[in-house]
């Protein structure tokens, strides 16, 4: 029988651990596909000198893509200029395509599944979401006789590291960074990761498999964790809870609901003892219940992981479209609901300068009838922070807005 032959765009960290973990295991790799299989082709516009795959590389995209041998791409280049045009011009050849690239399937994600499903190949992305952590063939392939209700999830692993170091260490926001940045977890720019930006394409990913239509990121809240502080990660525990940046998607009654913002977990929900790079991501469905995925969600190994299972995927059904998704194009954000017309908790940290503790608590608990106080060694008299019962976003914002005009709302993080 023929090799199979494979070519892989962008030899960074993903790209380069995919290739280097494809010849470590290629005798594993090829006995579970069944079939003989090979790289035949690197592409990077960078000189590798020294690279033991120095015959494999190319810097022409058209030796791939004219080259009939080449069954399956992995594409882990990242971005969505040229991703978006190679993607689809393979595809649209009959060509299978394998991904990591969250932005480009949480931009184009239908369009793209569209044109493999008609040139009988496959567009493969289970990289794309929580690194190595198995969650994109659960959520359409294993849970596919569950209705989904909610989808929650550490996302980011960067983000998730800062917060860790916040929490365990008492390291600053801008400290936790500084280290994240050594370790090479988060970019020069860590805008993406610590913005929620990540997060949020993941996000779109997930609800778009779960729920059937594509969400854009545009239609979902986004906020980052910039504006944690020290004083928010204490109140926090001693309230019985863990700050975390957290993907949230659910079915409610009036239709979905997408935010990703740190939210304060319960110490008695899994999810707030999910620490440094790790993700975890909880699925509710009507039959299976809650359902935990935790593990690497990030680095190169992991990630490679995942490609190459999506490799041998793809090269096992050459010809063949195996993910008939239930994932198709939205026009408009109807069946998006606005945030704050969802039901939640808030905590809220307050400041006043002419008011002692008793008199603001006592005007707090006026305005929503009763809350939990947190306490907190050494605070001021004039910062309190409390818990607010459950109810409509925008009535707990009406409601903090009648606080007396000397009062300042310094943080408001929601509940998970
Ligand atoms: N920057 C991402 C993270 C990489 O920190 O989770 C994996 O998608």
């Amino acid at each position: 029988m023929a090799v199979t032959q494979i070519a892989v765009m962008g030899f960074g960290v993903v790209g380069s651990g995919t290739v280097e973990l494809f010849y470590q295991n290629k005798d594993v790799i090829e006995k579970r596909c069944g079939r003989e299989l090979d790289i035949k082709y690197i592409l990077d516009l960078r000189d590798f000198p020294g690279s033991p795959f120095q015959d494999k590389f190319t810097k022409n995209f058209d030796d791939i893509l004219n080259d009939p041998e080449i069954k399956v791409v992995a594409e882990v280049m990242g971005g969505k200029t040229f991703a978006y045009d190679y993607t689809k011009r393979l595809l649209s050849k009959g060509v299978s395509v394998v991904t990591s690239n969250k932005e480009l399937v949480a931009t184009h994600g239908a369009e793209l599944l569209k044109i493999a499903k008609a040139n009988n190949c496959n567009y493969l992305f289970e990289a794309s979401v929580g690194g190595g952590i198995p969650i994109i063939r659960p959520l359409h392939q294993c849970l596919a006789a569950n209705r989904f209700s909610r989808i929650a999830g550490i996302l980011n692993g960067t983000t998730n590291y800062i917060l860790t170091k916040m929490i365990y260490d008492q390291r600053s926001f801008d400290q936790a960074l500084a280290q994240a940045q050594q370790l090479g977890y988060a970019e020069k720019d860590p805008s993406a990761d610590v913005d929620g930006h990540d997060a949020t394409r993941k996000l779109c990913i997930l609800g778009s498999l779960a729920f059937g239509k594509h969400i854009y990121p545009e239609y979902v809240h986004c906020s980052g964790i910039r504006e944690i502080t020290l004083d928010d990660v204490e109140y926090a525990e001693s309230a019985g809870y863990a700050i975390k940046l957290i993907g949230l998607i659910e079915n409610t009654e009036t239709g979905i609901v997408a935010t990703v913002c740190p939210r304060l977990v319960s110490v008695n929900n899994p999810l707030s003892s999910v620490n440094d790079v790790y993700n975890a991501i909880m699925v509710t469905g009507d039959a299976v219940g809650d359902c935990l995925f935790y593990g690497r969600g990030a680095g190169k190994f992991p990630t490679a992981s995942a490609v190459v299972g999506d490799i041998i995927d793809a090269a096992k059904h050459e010809g063949r479209d195996i993910i008939s998704l239930n994932w198709e194009e939205s026009e408009g954000r109807d069946f998006i609901r606005p945030y704050k017309t969802a039901e939640v908790s808030i905590y809220a940290r307050i400041r006043t300068e002419n008011q002692d503790a008793d008199s603001l608590k006592s005007e707090i608990t006026n305005l929503f009838g009763y809350v939990d106080f947190i306490p907190r060694k050494q605070r001021s008299q004039h910062e309190l922070a409390f818990i607010t019962p459950t109810m409509v976003e925008s009535e707990i914002d009406e409601r903090l807005k009648k606080l007396t005009e000397d009062c300042k709302l310094m943080k408001k993080i929601r509940l998970l």
